[in-house]
């Protein structure tokens, strides 16, 4: 019971203008979510995969069966509730560190998650990962103010793996503090708590828009043959 995983799923997906949440569109045979899940599924060292959707959620349940370790938990108001939501959730039995990946990152690929892990465990640190920013970074409005250097900047991906009693306590705290918390690694941080940036692929893409569900479409297909 060393490590557990937890999907946040609890989304509406708004910017995807699609009728049913985006976990649930169907993409190369089957739905994002079930895609996700037949990934992390391939991880023998998960003890659990809590799947955090909302209460009124009708489609979980009518997913097939992927892996007996799959549980589903009450999801929040924004993605960092349903996380601490699920954190809760394992609260009687907890694990020693927890693995947060989105639902909408099917793409993610095994071997950056088993590096991940393996790196974090072995320095006993959370991280997270991430791919180095490619394009110039402009800041601005209507118009571009500044163009900010890159060399330091990375997008941060999913999983995320930090100990489950770190990532409870800062999420905790910084939620009633009304920090804007839009991934765990931002609670660490503002705990002072180190997140290890761990460079994975950059095709491991959030769906979020509709152009992303062509692409994912493509690279999910790509993946099978
Ligand atoms: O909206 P966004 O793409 O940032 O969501 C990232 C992930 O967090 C998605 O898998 C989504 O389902 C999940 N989420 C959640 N609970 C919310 C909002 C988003 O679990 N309240």
């Amino acid at each position: 019971n060393t490590i557990a995983a937890i999907v946040p799923a609890a989304g509406v997906g708004s910017r995807m203008q699609h009728n049913t949440p985006k976990q649930y569109i169907q993409l190369a045979g089957k739905t994002i979510l079930e895609h996700t899940l037949s990934k992390l599924s391939q991880l023998k060292s998960l003890s659990q995969i809590v799947v955090a959707v909302s209460q009124t959620d009708p489609y979980f349940d009518t997913l097939s069966p992927i892996d007996s370790r799959i549980i589903r938990a009450n999801g929040g108001q924004e993605r960092a509730d349903s996380v601490l939501n699920s954190l809760l959730f394992l609260e009687s039995n907890p694990p020693k560190w927890v693995l947060v990946h989105d639902a909408a990152r099917p793409l993610v690929s095994i071997n950056d998650i088993e590096t991940l892990i393996a790196q974090c465990i072995n320095d006993d640190e959370g991280g997270i990962l991430a791919s180095k920013v490619k394009d110039t970074i402009k800041r601005g409005h209507t118009y571009s103010e500044q163009t900010v250097p890159r060399d330091d900047l990375w997008q941060a991906l999913t999983p995320q793996f930090f100990k489950y009693d770190e990532l409870k306590n800062a999420l905790h705290s910084a939620l009633a503090q009304g920090v804007t918390i839009t991934d765990e690694a931002s609670a660490i941080e503002w705990a002072n708590k180190p997140v290890k940036l761990i460079a994975g692929r950059s095709d491991n893409i959030k769906i979020t828009t509709p152009e992303d569900l062509d692409l994912a479409g493509f690279l999910l297909n790509k993946q099978h043959n």
